[in-house]
């Protein structure tokens, strides 16, 4: 049973009878111009496949399929070429993308069209590449997912709408084979609705029955949620689902179940913010808000945005330990830009820090630190609490700015690869308004606005 919510989405995302037949077509021509190019033969893979996509999503996903016996280097190579020789042939255009190897993310007649060199295996246990295993999904999801289309697309669409869709890393959310694995165990939108409103940390779902009970599986996987993949035992589909997106699925499906809504099926509009708009938050704030700034490297967003994270933890452990607190920090990586923001609660801080010393029954150590701080009368120590040596000293970073701008401090800490990279080149610490550019005025928007998609829709809701 459909609520008028879904029957209403489901005529907006169902692509049409014709729509199916043209890239089925288009998906046959990609084929045949596979073989004819290299020999080889091609499978179309993906929600084209398994008419699983939502309607205006025009992604064909084609899976060249080489004989194992290439080395990589020879699969990298023939694949290329194949790949460029299909793309001329119909005219396109295409642009290099990095995966695990290359591949070629063209546009031909209309369709963003991937093609992508794989190994032909007769098993997931013999995959030479991480590649290997998606001509398997589409196998083994087929026949099966047939029934169950509509179904599929709802849950795209709905995680669409709650901003948990996609497994790349700026996501961490549900990626398209997960829905249709999830449909498929719980044998339909409702159903799963329903389960996923109750599900804890933890919710194992194995569908061909691997392990003899989810005990066995919460003993290989830590995953919020692991979804044994039917495919590869070995292999949880939903290890890029992050637990905040995970815990922000759960509010969406409980929400919905309570108080179903046309707003869930629909992405927020993404807001921005204005320069002054930003300055007057920022004085109400009244935190302290700094941005490293330099060049996106130039490398795919699953590649820069882990980086950006890490380099972003590493900064905010140092300013933790130089006692700037950080209230909060996040990344947005640009077309031209990158910045790492750090929302902190105080910007400068007195002339003092507490120093650790020694236990005092290490005498060596002991000695060499009275002796050390002996002379330095300007603040109080060296004293004794419990069973250490404590001292004042002058403290190095008065300004959390002196610590930002300090290379030789940033550099000395452990930061992306490509990101350390760029801003070796260069970086600017930026202040208080001046963070604002027009390059972010969506992303900083995000920033402020942040809540829950949920809370969002609750609020919607309100004033539909
Ligand atoms: P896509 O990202 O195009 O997903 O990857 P999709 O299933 O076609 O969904 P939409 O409708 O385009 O959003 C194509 C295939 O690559 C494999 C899956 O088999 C998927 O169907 N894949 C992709 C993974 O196994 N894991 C991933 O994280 C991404
Ligand atoms: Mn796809």
């Amino acid at each position: 049973m459909r609520n008028e919510y879904e029957t209403a989405v489901l005529s907006r995302i169902l692509p049409s009878d014709a729509e199916r037949v043209e890239s089925h077509l288009m998906g046959q021509k990609l084929i045949d111009a596979v073989k004819e190019a290299a020999g080889v033969p091609a499978m179309i893979t993906g929600s084209v496949a398994r008419g699983t996509w939502v309607k205006g999503d025009k992604d064909i996903d084609v899976f060249m399929l080489f004989p194992p016996e290439l080395s990589r280097d020879e699969l990298q190579e023939k694949g290329l070429a194949a790949a460029y020789a299909v793309v001329e042939k119909f005219g396109g255009t295409s642009e290099e993308k990095y995966a695990e190897h290359p591949y070629l993310n063209a546009v031909i007649e209309g369709y963003d069209v991937d093609l992508v060199p794989c190994y032909n295996v007769a098993s997931t246990a013999e995959m030479k590449c991480a590649v290997d295993r998606t001509p398997f999904h589409t196998r083994y999801l087929i026949d099966k997912i047939a029934p169950l289309k509509e179904d599929v697309l709802l849950l795209k669409q709905f995680c669409k709408g709650g901003g948990v869709y996609g497994s790349d890393h700026m996501t961490g959310g549900f990626s398209g084979y997960l829905c249709e694995l999830l449909i498929l165990h719980y044998g339909g939108f409702s159903n799963f609705m329903r389960a996923a409103s109750k599900f804890r940390y933890g919710e194992v779902v194995d569908i061909e029955k691997y392990y003899p009970d989810k005990k066995a599986v919460r003993a290989l996987f830590t995953d919020p949620l692991i979804v044994i993949d039917p495919t590869d035992k070995h292999r949880n589909v939903a290890a890029a689902l992050t637990p905040t997106r995970f815990s922000e699925f759960m509010e969406l499906a409980r929400d919905y179940c309570e108080k179903p809504g046309a707003c869930y099926f629909v992405p927020d509009a993404a807001t921005t913010i204005s320069k002054s708009e930003f300055t007057a938050l920022l004085e109400r704030r009244k935190t302290a808000l700094y941005a490293l700034s330099f060049k996106t490297p130039e490398y795919v967003a699953d590649t820069v945005v882990p980086q950006l994270r890490k380099t972003m933890e590493t900064i905010r452990s140092m300013l933790i330990k130089e006692e700037f607190q950080v209230h909060r920090s996040e990344v947005f990586m640009g077309p031209e830009h990158s910045i790492i923001i750090f929302e902190l609660l105080v910007a400068e801080l007195p002339n003092i820090i507490v120093r650790e010393g020694p236990p005092v029954w290490n005498h060596t150590n002991a000695d060499k630190f009275v002796e050390k701080y002996l002379h330095q009368e300007e603040f109080a120590g060296p004293w004794i609490f419990e069973d250490r040596y404590y001292t004042e000293v002058p403290r190095k970073y008065i300004t959390a700015a002196s610590l930002l701008e300090d290379r030789k401090k940033i550099f000395s800490g452990a930061l992306g690869k490509h990101v350390r990279i760029s801003m070796e080149e260069g970086y600017d610490v930026l202040c208080g308004s001046d963070i604002w550019s027009e390059e972010f005025s969506f992303s900083l928007s995000a920033y402020f606005a942040r809540s829950s998609h949920a809370v969002r829709k609750m609020r919607q809701l309100c004033n539909e």
